[in-house]
């Protein structure tokens, strides 16, 4: 049997704890949704899996100030961000959770396999312990005074506002946040580790064989320096109740960053009990794994060494994408339901496609970007609509205007030539996941376009008697055609609504770049509308209202 090769996207699980804000979608759920839809047209067997990460003491934590059971609140969390992120226009194969019973096999079946194969060991550390609820408190449930800055509130693994990680030992007067009492021990507990020292050969010629395969530079740098360093066993156990128990071990259930990655395999199996095992464990399989720089070192160090100490036969990271931090300047991002921008408040104002099409041309890369409303609106009005959406827009109505009918009209060479080069460069970019300069091809192309218009004035040349330039208007009509049906099919992947709005009038649903090759047809039945619009005062006044001075 010939063993096809087959794609996993994934991107970095968000917390069932609150909804993504911009910046978080722009570091990873954004770009390995273009890269995905990207795959779609090339006609790849490519899956996108991401999900909600649903345990770990945050979420333990909020549950239990808002009264809620842990389970409870990051199933409705889960919920709403899936359902927001659908509407951002992203169209995962699946949104699951690693609380499932699907991802529950999975991790028993790892740490099984671990264990083993020698790669579980014991650590033993004290523990804040509260004498009142008879409890472990993990980092987050105690709270005391910050031995650096002196303030009130400072949490036990950092104080909020000096910024400084701490050990919850280091906090003055402590206390638990359950319960409020001070009666606070520190006691000796065992927990399991995952043996990265033990691992790290096998994990650094890992990374030696694949970082060379599109990593981004902060992954290759980062893992490496890691590996320099020296790795040391992990604690993959935790004293909390809120998560998979340990097996043999009360108390104890297994630490988030052990069942998340894990929740990649999971949520495929949760998607599909038949098809799950052609992607995971098919040795030709790519996996190709998007996230924010702050997840670099579980998904080069740990996840791989769980795969790779566990030899289930999963298929271990093909490529390791990590962006950089989309900053905002004067304009507030919120995690939080109704304060800032998240995507709510967000889709609100704009649709997905214009948001989409600002972030990702402004994507964080190579190097730490910065967002602010005044960029926004300057790439909406001057790029999006501007350049691409005009160009589209203006080709079109040329050519309904014109009364003549372009059925089954193959290309000319320039056409082809002019939309081979962009073609080529955009394909490339997308191969080293350069989503952004992608994106500068589609402009680049629409620009070119735009350059031909002002030239040849194809609107005068319609209205001509003269045959030369009745020819002439034919042949410029039909090469800016085809340019604007490559322009608007080379932006589904960023902008699809807007995309497939355009791509009607060119007879073509379900866009694929083969569709680059057939010849054009127009649908002159069809209305024209504009793909974009210039932003207006309404909604400038509505963005404004996120500024902050
Ligand atoms: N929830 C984590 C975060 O937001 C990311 C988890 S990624 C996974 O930082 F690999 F663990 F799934
Ligand atoms: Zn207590």
């Amino acid at each position: 049997m010939v063993d096809e090769e087959k794609i996993i996207i994934t991107s970095a699980l968000p917390y069932a704890e609150a909804l993504p804000h911009l910046g978080n979608l722009a570091g990873s759920i954004l770009p390995a949704d273009i890269y995905y839809k990207h795959l779609v047209m090339q006609g790849e067997d490519a899956i996108y899996i991401c999900g909600s990460d649903q345990h770990g003491t945050p979420i333990e934590l909020q549950a239990f100030k808002r009264k809620e059971s842990p389970e409870e609140l990051a199933e409705r969390v889960h919920l709403q961000i899936k359902e927001q992120l659908e509407r951002f226009g992203c169209t995962f194969t699946f949104y699951g959770k690693t609380h499932s019973a699907e991802n529950k096999e999975i991790v028993y079946e790892v740490f099984e396999g671990l264990k083993s194969n020698g790669y579980i060991s014991k650590i033993e550390s004290e523990q804040a312990y509260c004498n009142v609820d008879q409890r472990f408190l993990s980092d987050r449930f105690i709270e005391g005074t910050c031995p650096y800055c002196g303030a009130k509130d400072a949490r036990g693994d950092q104080c909020d506002t000096c910024g400084r990680l701490l050990n919850p030992k280091e906090l003055i007067e402590p206390h638990c946040v359950i319960c409020g009492s001070t009666d606070i021990s520190f006691v000796r507990t065992e927990d399991l580790a995952l043996d990265l020292k033990k691992l790290s050969p096998k994990i650094s010629e890992f990374i030696e064989r694949n970082s060379g395969k599109n990593w981004s530079k902060n992954a290759v740098n980062k893992s490496t320096s890691y590996i320099k360093q020296g790795l040391e066993p992990r604690a993959i156990t935790r004293s909390m109740k809120w998560g998979f128990e340990v097996p043999g071990m009360p108390g104890k259930v297994f630490y988030v960053w052990f069942d998340a990655p894990l929740g990649y395999i999971g949520i495929t199996k949760e998607w599909s009990k038949e098809k799950w095992a052609s992607y995971w464990k098919a040795r030709s399989t790519r996996l190709v794994q998007f996230m924010g720089k702050d997840n670099i070192e579980f998904h080069t160090l740990m996840w791989p060494g769980m795969l790779i100490g566990s030899n289930l036969g999963f298929v271990l990271p093909t490529t390791i994408f990590a962006y950089e931090f989309l900053n905002s300047r004067n304009v507030k991002f919120s995690k939080s339901k109704g304060v800032g921008l998240n995507i709510q408040s967000a889709l609100e104002i704009l649709p997905a496609d214009y948001w989409r099409f600002a972030l990702a041309y402004l994507l964080p890369e190579t190097s730490d970007s910065e967002f602010s409303i005044a960029l926004l609106i300057e790439i909406v009005d001057k790029v999006m609509n501007g350049n691409i959406g005009n160009f589209v827009h203006r080709v079109l109505s040329i050519a309904k205007q014109s009364g003549l009918q372009f059925q089954n009209v193959k290309a000319d060479d320039s056409a082809e030539k002019e939309i081979g080069k962009h073609l080529e460069s955009y394909n490339l970019h997308f191969e080293k996941i350069r989503i952004r300069e992608a994106l500068r091809d589609v402009i680049a192309l629409a620009s070119k376009g735009n350059e031909i218009m002002s030239v040849k004035e194809p609107w005068k040349l319609a209205k001509s008697k003269i045959d030369e330039e009745k020819q002439e208007f034919l042949s410029t009509i039909t090469e800016l055609l085809f340019m604007a049906r490559a322009c608007a099919l080379m932006l589904w992947p960023f902008s699809p609504r807007a995309s497939e709005h355009a791509l009607c009038y060119f007879g073509i649903s379900s866009p694929k770049l083969s569709d680059l090759e057939k010849p054009l047809a127009l649908d002159e039945s069809l209305e024209l509308k504009p793909m974009f619009n210039k932003i207006t005062e309404t909604e400038k006044a509505k963005l404004e209202k996120f500024s902050t001075p």
